[in-house]
């Protein structure tokens, strides 16, 4: 089958390593990157493809049959409506954009084209989010009564350098708790409402510094997670996986799915259950560790949008999909800002 013409809108730090994935993938040849940092011009050298500032001239030269958009979230729309009307099929990081009417345009460009959209949720590319999935879908754990969670790092200072870091559109709501909810949907199913509160006492900046959530699930569950960029900790996923070479593994579990039968450590996928099974708290309770390789997501996912673009497969994190998940993160700022539960 022929290579898929792959160009990457944006090569920062994740577009770069979207480049050097399609360059890795047999089944995908890059052509084009499009960058207005004038720094972006050397990567295109070294990749050996043509330089491009502007999307639109990209689009006219190339005519890739992909397109992954990995800009500022902010200029997510953009790049993606002029791809899908070029005829591309598009791959675009999360979230897949700031706000919900953006994301509606997106999913009716989509349809209006009939070019798909891929959204960068990388971790359903991961084989312990799908056996998460199964163990609390399938009841392993019994009826899921409760799940907790939390992110905490502290990202070195020169991420914050650039303007669009420090606001709103690029706090570790929206740029990281939105893994963690697409995770909490997949695998526990739809959040159905949200109370939080949100802090920026630490950097004083638009975005937040920390935030507090309480959620419940359409089937009853109820949830809380806590997260923050400024917190020197090691329960966060980056840290829990070592998928990131440039982050340390610390191998720490972040969630904890709780049922009536048991209940579940993740990502490193241990099972706690009493010795007579269903027991009580008299009753000693045990780990039960599963071990699966967590292997290169980006990889998976780069194989994915190319069977995706050949027609072979349908994506599996659609435009409308990411929209809910989007949603969802979006509502932390609507209750923390109206101090109201908000229903989803
Ligand atoms: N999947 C993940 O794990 C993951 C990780 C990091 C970032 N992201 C997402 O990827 C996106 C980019 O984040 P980043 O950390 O790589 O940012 P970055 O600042 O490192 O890179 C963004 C790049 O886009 C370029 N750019 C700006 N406007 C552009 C435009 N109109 N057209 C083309 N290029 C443009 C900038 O010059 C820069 O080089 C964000 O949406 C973010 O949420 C996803």
């Amino acid at each position: 089958m022929a290579e898929v013409r792959l160009a990457v809108v944006g090569a920062g730090v994740v577009g770069k390593r979207h480049i050097e994935t399609i360059r890795s993938t047999a089944s995908a040849e890059l052509v084009a990157i499009v960058d207005p940092f004038p720094g972006a011009e050397t990567t295109a050298d070294e990749a050996g493809v043509p330089y491009y500032v502007d999307v639109r001239a990209m689009l006219r030269d190339s005519k890739p049959d992909g397109v992954i958009v990995a800009t500022p979230t902010e200029h997510h729309l953009a790049s993606c409506l002029a791809a899908l009307e070029s005829g591309a099929h598009v791959l675009v990081e999360k979230p897949i954009s700031a706000t919900l009417s953006e994301a509606e345009a997106i999913v009716a460009k989509s349809e209006q084209t009939g070019r798909h959209v891929l959204v960068g949720h990388h971790r359903r590319y991961y084989p312990q989010v799908h056996r998460a999935r199964e163990i609390v879908r399938q009841g392993h754990l019994g009826r899921l009564v409760a799940v907790s969670g939390q992110w905490g790092l502290r990202k070195h200072e020169g991420y914050y350098e650039p303007d669009w870091r420090k606001r709103r559109a690029a706090g570790p709501v929206l740029t990281n708790l939105i893994h963690d909810m697409d995770c909490l949907r997949f695998i526990c199913g739809e959040v159905t409402s949200i109370s939080a509160e949100t802090a920026n006492n630490v950097r004083s900046a638009e975005k937040e510094d920390a935030a507090a959530l309480i959620m419940s699930f359409e089937n009853g569950a109820l949830g809380s997670f806590v997260l923050s960029d400024q917190t020197c900790s090691p329960w966060a996923w980056e840290f829990a996986t070592g998928e990131n070479p440039a982050f340390p593994k610390t191998g720490r579990n972040v969630l904890r799915f709780m049922g009536t039968d048991a209940s579940l450590e993740f990502p490193n996928l241990v099972v706690w259950r009493h010795d007579d099974g269903a027991g009580d708290w008299t009753t000693d309770i045990k780990p039960h560790p599963e071990a699966l390789e967590l292997g290169d997501a980006f990889e998976r996912q780069i194989e994915h949008f190319c069977s995706v673009v050949h027609g072979e497969q349908v994506p599996q994190v659609t435009a409308l999909d990411a929209t809910r998940t989007l949603r969802a993160t979006l509502a932390v700022f609507e209750a923390a800002d109206s101090k109201q539960r908000v229903r989803l």
